[in-house]
């Protein structure tokens, strides 16, 4: 039988200078729950790439004095070579300058032309250059961009326009018939006030710039970006030429994106399909921000000499899987979270270097000097161990329902209540004491079993979230031949003829008063 598919993808991200920590944390929340499906089973295509059309590029080579292309193909490579450090696992990275998006978006663009709803204008109305986007005077706020709060430009011209108004109705339909289409439900609730408050047609033309796709008949226009950036989920699947991707993964599972583009994924991204004759996707999940002395960790605050959070710097010192299990641990989905350095060091030195680094020492060391490093049988067990052996196969579950709701958090506060429990375990049972006496080394053989056992789970767990760390682990637990396959975290005792192996520790205790010094010393700091 065929896998059941899942399609996930990023934002595509405007490759107008390099990406900050806020970025990542969107696709560090794709890549876990790309990894999650995949363990579980599931085909996965996980799509990501870059928006690289608009004013904002143009005027930045124009600045740099290279051409718009060489412009975005250096900042690229730079995006390209951080997703490798991070080990994000997409299968697919679209850029929009590419041929297969170019000749795709203007066959999108002719059917939703062919279908009478795409009309010649004038535009006038409020722009903001930096978020390339126009407003109506309704939607300033103190007479600025609502978005980024930078002042707009009155601006005119003749341009496209896209029916979006003929849309309204089908799009609130959506919304009642299929909650599940936008997520979290505050999101959809906004989304609906601003619907019923009127929607204006797009611009989806522009012809005072030429980096751009050009429009099909009318090449002294180029599409206006988001016509261009939308499409990226379908064409970067082949649509229409090349079709067995899209056939295969089409309708989408899910798009995550930011907050603030939410309003162009469910609303004008099902307008187009809708007016295209194409099947919607499933799911849009808006999640909140990561701040910075309480304002969005951004590219613009960067460019003015702010502090801005370079993931590069925190990966070398820290490592990827630490940095990516705070991210995950951290914030809770939907809702913007304060990013400080200490409250980083915290969790990496309490959750990740005290509780699983010294669980799994602790355990490798107590099996080499207890039981000559062999994983012993169990064939003991009273109320403790079946409690504990209970709870660690009940784990699983916990895990993949919070998965399904992105609750990245809850799902590893779960594997965490183990972790906690199991260093408890070790507390109650005092392997040790046991260790004293002959008559007990049954007992003690039980405790270390169900330890490894418990560990061996933890490694599955969390391939999603750490793969490194669970391979590392795995390797201690003499379990480096065998892969962690989800079903076997279901599974108590799986581990005859285990012998384990002691390694480095897996999180380095920190020193947090010395780091956040130094961080502050290489200008990483940040204030509270
Ligand atoms: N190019 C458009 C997206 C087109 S998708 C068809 C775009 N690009 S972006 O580079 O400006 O932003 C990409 C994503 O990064 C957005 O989802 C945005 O929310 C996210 N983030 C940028 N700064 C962020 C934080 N400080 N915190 C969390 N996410 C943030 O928009």
């Amino acid at each position: 039988m065929d896998k059941q598919t899942y399609y996930i993808t990023t934002p595509i991200y405007y490759p107008s200078s390099n990406l900050h920590i806020g970025h990542t944390y969107c696709t560090v929340m794709a890549d876990a729950m790309a990894r999650f499906k995949r363990l579980q089973g599931y085909d996965v295509m996980f799509l990501t790439g870059t928006d690289e059309h608009g004013q904002k590029i143009q005027t930045k080579a124009d600045e740099t004095g290279v051409t718009p292309q060489e412009y975005v193909d250096e900042i690229v490579a730079g995006i390209k070579d951080l997703w490798a450090t991070m080990e994000i696992s997409y299968d697919d990275f679209i850029r929009t300058t590419e041929d297969r998006h170019m000749k795709s978006v203007q066959q999108i663009w002719q059917r939703m032309y062919d279908k009478g709803d795409i009309y010649k204008g004038a535009y006038e109305g409020w722009y903001c250059t930096p978020c390339e986007s126009f407003w109506t005077e309704s939607q300033l706020e103190d007479g600025k961009c609502p978005d980024c709060g930078r002042p707009v430009e009155k601006a005119s011209e003749e341009a496209y326009f896209f029916k979006l108004s003929n849309y309204a109705n089908d799009i609130l339909k959506l919304y009642d018939e299929h909650p599940e289409f936008l997520e979290p439900e505050t999101r959809r609730n906004e989304m609906k006030s601003f619907i019923e408050q009127g929607l204006e047609d797009l611009c989806v033309s522009r012809c005072t710039f030429d980096w751009g796709i050009p429009v099909p008949g009318d090449p002294k226009h180029v599409m206006y970006v988001w016509v261009d950036a939308l499409s990226n989920y379908i064409t970067a699947l082949g649509w229409p030429d090349s079709p067995e991707k899209y056939d295969k993964y089409w309708p989408a599972d899910v798009h995550l994106v930011g907050k603030e583009i939410v309003r162009f994924h469910s609303i004008i991204w099902p307008a187009m399909l809708m007016s295209a004759d194409l099947p919607l996707p499933k799911q849009v999940r808006g999640h909140g921000w990561l701040l910075l002395g309480g304002e969005k960790v951004s590219k613009s605050k960067a460019a003015k000499g702010a502090d801005v959070i370079d993931p590069v710097i925190l990966i070398e010192r820290y490592g990827i899987d630490a940095l990516k299990y705070f991210l995950l641990r951290e914030y809770t989905f939907g809702q913007d979270g304060s990013f400080t350095n200490e409250v980083m060091l915290k969790r990496m030195n309490f959750d990740l270097a005290n509780d699983l680094g010294n669980l799994l020492s602790r355990t490798v060391s107590m099996i080499q000097k207890y039981c000559g490093g062999a994983v012993p049988a169990a064939e003991t067990k009273d109320a403790l161990d079946e409690e504990i052996i209970n709870m660690a196969i009940a784990v699983a579950d916990k895990v993949s329902a919070h998965m399904d709701e992105f609750k990245f958090n809850n799902a590893l506060e779960e594997i965490w209540a183990l972790i906690a429990r199991a260093n408890k375990y070790i507390d109650e049972k005092e392997p040790w004491v046991l260790a004293k006496d002959e008559a007990r080394k049954a007992e003690l053989d039980t405790v270390m079993r169900n330890l490894a056992e418990v560990l061996r789970i933890v490694s599955v767990l969390i391939v999603p979230f750490m793969h490194t760390t669970s391979e590392r682990m795995r390797v201690q637990l003499g379990l480096s031949g065998s892969e962690a396959v989800w079903k076997d975290a279901y599974e108590f005792y799986m581990m005859d003829g285990c012998t384990v192996e002691k390694g480095d520790m897996l999180f380095p205790r920190l020193d947090i008063d010395k780091e956040l010094e130094e961080l502050w010393t290489i200008g990483a700091g940040n204030a509270v």
